[in-house]
């Protein structure tokens, strides 16, 4: 407890600098080292009750049902299951520990966007706990973790048994080749080849989710997230097949997000569903294998929802990709490093999604939009490479930016010892797309807008604004002066 005591005098002091911070992430100082990863550790009575009232019944097992349990229960990702007093009770202290780290490696649930800068309550599917909710957890662990009232526990959540599709059933299911890996061997790439979709019409995708089902049995957890797994990822790509069903044409190509091992699934947003042609194909293009400590076979299945067969989209063309794949230069044994990339945004931008993607030394990457003498730090998340997230904006929380915009990615790297997810801390390593190497990416999306998309969406923005005092970070033109244009006047209504 000495520690975390020591922690929450450091927070207490730094309460007062934090305070004078300026909206720019230049001017903030930030320690993104591992060492250094601050515990977010809050007093129950700031949030109005007493730490002797906290109990699983009421206040814990609910907390478990929203974030935990989708993982922490049988066949689940999650190494141990938390759906029980009985289960949940052992672990009370180290639950403490990997929730307040919150933002950083390490942190339970797995979900680093940091909530203290930029565009906060901005995303969808936020699983995230809230202040309140680690202050429960903390007051609950330290006084006995009690269990309450057996008969005021919610009703237990029923789940499907095993690697079930999170998103519900789809509406498609692609299945990709059987690949093998022995239970020792060297990391295989490799091109899978074609998928036919089977589609005789063209339609736009809401969802897509992938997931590995293979030979490993469901009831043996293993104690990381590529221990059940040997698809470490699959780059791939859609497209009208071509006469011979041999290829697909290139000029129909349409790429689709990345899956990762322990990435979440994509739900496309309304005004910009992804198109599947008809007579189109899945090509497997570009697979990461690994072997993971035994014989196992695996494939991939591709879990597709579409949108209803009249729907198109209003946004379909897509911007810019931000950051730095092959000119890095990390040094080894060094904490808080960073590297910077800057894109300039040929045209009105909406950023969909967020998707940070570094490897084994990256801890956290921020992005801000410069504009003018401006600079918005529009989200700051940290990164952990055991986990591979992606984070979609509300509709109406994503920023729009201004074309003339400097996009902004900041990446935070880690090569000391104190990194656990490094091999080891005297390489220098430069960019490359074996993870002994590194990358800075941005694998988010975002979509180019018209003047008139643009101004409609500012003006959406401000109509759901209280008055001028109300800010949104993301959208530096949303108070400016409306520009006269005759076409745009009353367009909206
Ligand atoms: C998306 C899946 C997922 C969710 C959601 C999730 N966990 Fe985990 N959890 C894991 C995996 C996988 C591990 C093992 C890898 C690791 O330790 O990071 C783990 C590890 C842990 C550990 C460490 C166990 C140990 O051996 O030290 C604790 C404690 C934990 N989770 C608690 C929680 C709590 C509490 C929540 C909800 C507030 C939660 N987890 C939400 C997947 C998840």
């Amino acid at each position: 407890m000495s520690r975390s005591l020591s922690r929450l005098a450091l927070l207490t002091s730094s309460i007062a600098a934090s305070a004078l911070l300026a909206q720019s992430l230049a001017a903030q100082p930030h320690d993104a080292s591992v060492a250094n990863h601050e515990l977010h550790y809050y007093d129950i009575e700031d949030f109005g009750m007493q730490a002797s009232e906290v109990n699983y019944a009421e206040h814990i097992a609910p907390i478990l049902q929203q974030s935990c349990q989708q993982c922490h229960r049988p066949g689940g990702a999650g190494p141990m299951s938390f759906m029980s007093y009985d289960e949940v009770r052992p672990w009370a202290p180290v639950i403490m520990h990997r929730t307040a780290i919150r933002d950083r490696m390490g942190a339970m649930p797995p979900w680093f966007v940091e909530k203290d800068i930029g565009i906060t309550d901005g995303f969808e599917s936020d699983y995230s706990l809230s202040d309140k909710q680690l202050a429960m957890i903390q007051a609950w662990a330290r006084n006995g973790a009690a269990r309450g009232n057996p008969d005021d526990e919610p009703e237990p959540l029923v789940f499907a048994e095993g690697n079930e599709w999170t998103l519900g059933e789809p509406d498609l299911v692609l299945r990709g080749p059987d690949m093998t890996r022995p239970a020792v061997g060297p990391d295989w790439w490799g091109d899978l080849g074609l998928v036919p979709t089977g589609l005789t019409e063209d339609r736009y995708v809401k969802s897509i989710e992938v997931r590995e089902i293979n030979d490993i049995p469901m009831d043996q957890g293993t104690n990381t997230v590529g221990g059940r797994y040997i698809f470490h990822h699959m780059t791939y790509q859609s497209g009208v097949l071509s006469e011979d069903g041999s290829y697909i044409e290139p000029d129909s190509s349409v790429s689709w997000p990345i899956h990762e091992v322990g990435r979440n699934a994509d739900v496309f947003p309304d005004s910009a569903g992804r198109l599947l042609h008809a007579n189109s194909a899945l090509h497997l293009s570009a697979a990461h294998l690994h072997s993971n400590g035994r014989e196992t076979t695996g494939h991939l299945e591709f879990g597709i929802t579409f949108f209803p067969r009249d729907y198109l989209p209003e946004y379909t063309n897509r911007g810019p990709r931000t950051g730095n794949g092959i000119d890095l230069d990390v040094l080894p044994n060094k904490a808080n490093q960073e590297l910077h990339n800057y894109v300039v945004l040929q045209e009105h931008t909406k950023i969909m999604a967020f998707e940070p993607h570094l490897h084994a030394p990256g801890v956290r990457m921020c992005m801000e939009a410069i504009w003018g003498h401006n600079i918005f730090t529009l989200n700051c998340v940290g990164y952990d490479h055991n986990w591979v997230k992606q984070y979609i904006y509300k509709e109406d929380r994503a920023p729009l930016l201004p074309k003339g915009t400097i996009l902004h990615t900041i990446a935070f790297m880690d090569t000391t010892d104190a990194n656990p997810n490094l091999a080891d801390a005297r390489n220098w390593a430069g960019g490359g797309r074996r993870s002994v190497s590194n990358m800075f990416i941005d694998l988010g999306y975002n979509v180019t807008m018209t003047e008139e998309q643009f101004q409609a969406e500012m003006a959406k923005r401000r109509a759901s604004m209280e008055d001028r005092n109300e800010y949104d970070v993301g959208c530096p033109l949303c108070w400016a002066p409306v520009p006269e244009y005759s076409t745009l006047a009353g367009s909206e209504d």
